[in-house]
């Protein structure tokens, strides 16, 4: 399989809420910070000789934003949509309209909480989805992504 394009980038998309990790709901979310998880991503993306370029809002729109501006410069996406994977049409949209991989990924398993988790409005327009690992599922999908070889 190849990447769109022979950028070294890889774009880390944390959708609404994930600001509030470290504090929010612990027993599900664990203790670590976005911080804490930004910063392991960039030292295993360091080691593979990957650049990351992270984002977080709590806004669909800054979201599309983000994606629209930068995935035609990257190599792939990976995108933990929050509760926007359960119900935003507007953000498969714009996944289903980039040409590079892109990876879902969930600090919980989704889906083994409720009931309305388990759908995914999301999963069915990215390569795959990661969930149930914390900050490992970003750690999986930036290793699948930087494994990915890259077309000419
Ligand atoms: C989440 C799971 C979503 O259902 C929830 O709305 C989140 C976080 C996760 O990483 O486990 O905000 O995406």
């Amino acid at each position: 399989m190849t990447a769109g394009n022979n950028s070294n980038t890889i774009l880390v998309l944390h959708g609404p809420n994930l600001n509030m990790l470290g504090v929010r709901e612990p027993g599900v979310y664990g203790t670590q910070t976005l911080d804490d998880i930004n910063q392991r991503i960039n030292s295993v993306a360091g080691e593979l000789g990957i650049q990351i370029e992270s984002f977080q809002s709590n806004y669909e729109g800054a979201l599309i934003d983000k994606l629209q501006a930068r995935a035609g410069f990257v190599r792939g996406v990976i995108i933990n949509p929050g509760a926007f994977t359960h119900y935003s049409i507007a953000l498969r949209d714009a996944l289903a309209a980039i040409s590079v991989p892109a990876v879902e990924v969930h600090l919980s398993n989704v889906h083994a909480r409720e009931e309305f988790r388990r759908e995914s409005v999301t999963a069915p327009v990215v390569t795959g989805q990661i969930a149930g690992f914390g900050a490992e599922s970003y750690i999986l999908a930036l290793r699948y992504l930087a494994g990915l070889s890259v077309s000419e």
